[in-house]
């Protein structure tokens, strides 16, 4: 029966993705046609779809010196005689495009089970402001007044020189990257309706705030950060986010998918 779905799964796979590249007909029963290529899209359709998500990769950046490595193998392989292939993926949770939860930093939320699933999904699902900050400096206090992110405003996704350096592109990582300080996170949190704060790199805290930022934000249990998204060629404005973490019991940050609809 597994056996059966699996392969119902697999020929329907085949199906829909060589209608997509190749002339109908053409491919041969086992899909070994030359025309068989998959489409990776970043944009749909004239730009109503944009996926903001960083595809992982060995050289996906992790916070550790060397990006994520070989994170995915197969258990069971077709070229070695297995009926199907069979992946298992191994990733620290705060690696690419990923989201933080309470926990994270709070030992106690950690403790009362403020995980990945108990994130809110109308917070992070609902319309947002993507902007472009200063380039010459992290995210103060004073940065932050200047944008005039009106209140109402529920969700915004800010764009740093990280997008310009291509930082999420390289597997080092660069500890100056730009992102909050302490005093820009308490101003967001005090003088804006700001329950989604999305950044282009691995943190929304600028290093030399890691923690204090991270604890700023993170207190109320109430805002939700968002970090690693792939903001580049993307025109500033108003859109729908619509991001989605998975639900790991009891772990404090999750891989997650970010889209935005126009
Ligand atoms: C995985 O499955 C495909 C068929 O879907 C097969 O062509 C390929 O060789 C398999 N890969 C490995 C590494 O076994
Ligand atoms: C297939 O088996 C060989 C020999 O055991 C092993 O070296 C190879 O890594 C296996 N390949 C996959 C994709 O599992
Ligand atoms: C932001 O802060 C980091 C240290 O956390 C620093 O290396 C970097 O130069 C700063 N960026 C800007 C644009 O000032």
């Amino acid at each position: 029966m597994k056996h059966l779905v699996l392969l119902l799964l697999c020929t329907q796979v085949i199906r829909s993705s060589s209608n997509e590249v190749c002339p109908s007909g053409y491919s041969d029963e086992d899909g070994n046609s030359e025309c068989l290529k998959p489409i990776r899209k970043e944009v749909y359709e004239g730009g109503e779809i944009i996926d903001i998500t960083h595809r992982f990769t060995p050289n996906t950046p992790s916070g550790a010196p060397d990006g994520i490595g070989e994170y995915i193998r197969l258990l069971l392989s077709m070229k070695n005689g297995s009926d199907y292939n069979f992946s298992e993926f191994k990733l620290a949770v705060h690696t690419g495009t990923h989201v933080d939860a309470p926990g994270h930093m709070y030992d106690n939320y950690f403790d009362a089970g403020f995980d990945v699933d108990t994130l809110d999904l109308r917070v992070l699902n609902g319309p947002g402001l993507l902007i472009d900050v200063p380039r010459d400096k992290n995210l103060t206090a004073k940065v932050m007044k200047s944008l005039n992110i009106p209140r109402g405003i529920q969700r915004v996704i800010f764009r740093t020189s990280n997008t310009d350096r291509k930082l999420m592109w390289k597997k080092e990582f660069d500890l100056s990257y730009s992102g909050f300080m302490k005093d820009g996170a308490q101003w967001l949190v005090d003088n804006t309706d700001i329950k989604l704060v999305g950044i282009d790199y691995l943190s929304v805290a600028a290093f030399d705030d890691l923690v204090p930022a991270h604890l700023v934000f993170l207190k109320s249990r109430e805002i939700i950060l968002v970090e690693g998204l792939k903001l580049d060629n993307v025109q500033p404005g108003l859109y729908n986010v619509h991001c989605l973490p998975l639900r790991i019991l009891g772990a404090e940050g999750s891989p997650i998918r970010c889209i935005l609809i126009k």
